[in-house]
Parts: structure tokens; C-alpha cells; sequence
């Protein structure tokens, strides 16, 4: 285990190898923040963001919370939402799933998980709308995995149904939303290729924003 004393340590370490290269380092970063990514993951400690898609300080907008949910009255993932979309200017909106996710896991168990309840509640229902789907898959793993997936799209979904994304996307022709599985057991980032545009389409009967 890392010590607690050995984080500064590293921290230090750090410091001298960002600052090796280009001595300004920390001065261009406080600058600016410009990123061109909103990231939205799940908390868990295996799934580190910038880590795993190879990027620096500066280039990901992150939020990450337990099975990566967008919900509509979670103030702060919309706050985030709102803020990546109309102020930073975000290109691509990424929610990034992962195989082995103890939230989703939980969900799949019906018993009361006390104040999870809410919050697995939506994992649930994205379980119920996909009911026969899931139901037909026998090999309970690869039901679990498939889980995460369709949470994944069901969260995507959720973006695309804000105001703040229809009316930018209507603007401007960004942000574009992914939806990302990482898989644990190998390290790779599996895009799911969701149709954006078709989601956009198929959902402007009930949850077009665009107009006021
Ligand atoms: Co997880």
C-alpha cells in the first residue's frame, strides 16, 4: 500500500517531471481551460479517466459518480453537464461504463441496499426496459455485461435528452456523445458506436427542448 505521506512524495515527483521539459508547465495550465472532452465515468478506483485514454492535465472535463448515471435531478452531474456544454465548449461527451461494476452488479440484486436505493433504482429501470432482452441471456456474466452496456446507452440517452445538448448540437453541430465500455480485464476501451443522430431523431417526439 501506498502511504499517506508518500502521496506528497509523489507529488513532488511529479512536479519535477512536468516541470523538466517546459518549465512553465503549471503557468500554461492555470491559464486556460479549455478542454475538449467531458468525461462521465464511474467511480471506481480501477477506471482512472485520463489514465486509461492517455491524456493530461487540461484536456478532460471529468465527473464521475458510482455506475456512471446522468439523472435528470442530479444537480451535480447536469451542473457539470451544463457547464462542459455552454462554457467550455466540449466536442465530444463520452459516459464510460466498465465490465465488473459493482453499482450495476448491486442493481441486478433485488434487495434493499438502504440509501442506494434511489440511485440503483435507475439502473433498474434501465434493467426493466430491456427486460426480454436481458431475461434471454442465460449465462449470468454475460447478462451482467450486458447490463453495463445497455446502462451505458441508457445514460448517453439521458444527454441527449437535455436542452443544453439539443440546442449547442443545433448550433453548432457539437457536442457528439459516445458511449464507452472499458473492460477490466484487458484494458481496452470498447467504443459502443451509439447513433447519435438517431437517438437525437427517434427522441424529438417527447423530448425535443429546442423550441421555448
Ligand atoms: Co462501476
Amino acid at each position: 500500500m501506498t502511504t499517506y505521506e508518500e502521496i506528497f512524495q509523489n507529488n513532488q515527483a511529479w512536479i519535477a517531471q512536468k516541470t523538466s521539459n517546459n518549465k512553465d508547465f503549471f503557468k500554461e495550465l492555470a491559464a486556460d481551460h479549455n478542454p475538449d472532452y467531458l468525461y462521465i465515468g464511474c467511480s471506481d478506483s480501477r477506471v482512472t479517466a485520463e489514465e486509461v485514454m492517455g491524456l493530461g492535465p487540461g484536456e478532460v472535463f471529468v465527473h464521475r459518480n458510482v455506475a456512471n448515471l446522468v439523472n435528470n435531478v442530479d444537480l451535480n452531474v447536469m451542473s457539470v453537464l451544463n457547464y462542459a456544454i455552454k462554457h467550455l465548449n466540449v466536442k465530444h461527451i463520452i459516459v464510460c461504463g466498465h465490465y465488473n461494476c459493482g453499482g450495476v452488479k448491486a442493481a441486478m440484486m433485488p434487495k434493499d441496499m438502504g440509501i442506494l436505493n434511489p440511485w440503483l433504482r435507475n439502473i433498474r429501470d434501465v434493467y426493466r426496459h430491456h427486460k426480454a432482452e436481458l431475461d434471454a441471456i442465460s449465462d449470468q456474466g454475460q447478462r451482467y455485461d450486458r447490463l453495463v452496456e445497455l446502462n451505458v446507452v441508457e445514460q448517453c440517452t439521458n444527454i441527449i435528452k437535455t436542452a443544453a445538448l439539443q440546442l449547442s448540437y443545433q448550433n453548432t453541430g457539437y457536442p457528439v456523445v459516445h458511449g464507452w465500455v472499458f473492460d477490466i480485464h484487458s484494458g481496452k476501451i470498447i467504443d459502443l458506436n451509439i447513433d447519435f443522430k438517431a437517438i437525437l431523431e427517434e427522441i424529438k417526439d417527447i423530448y425535443d427542448l429546442t423550441k421555448s
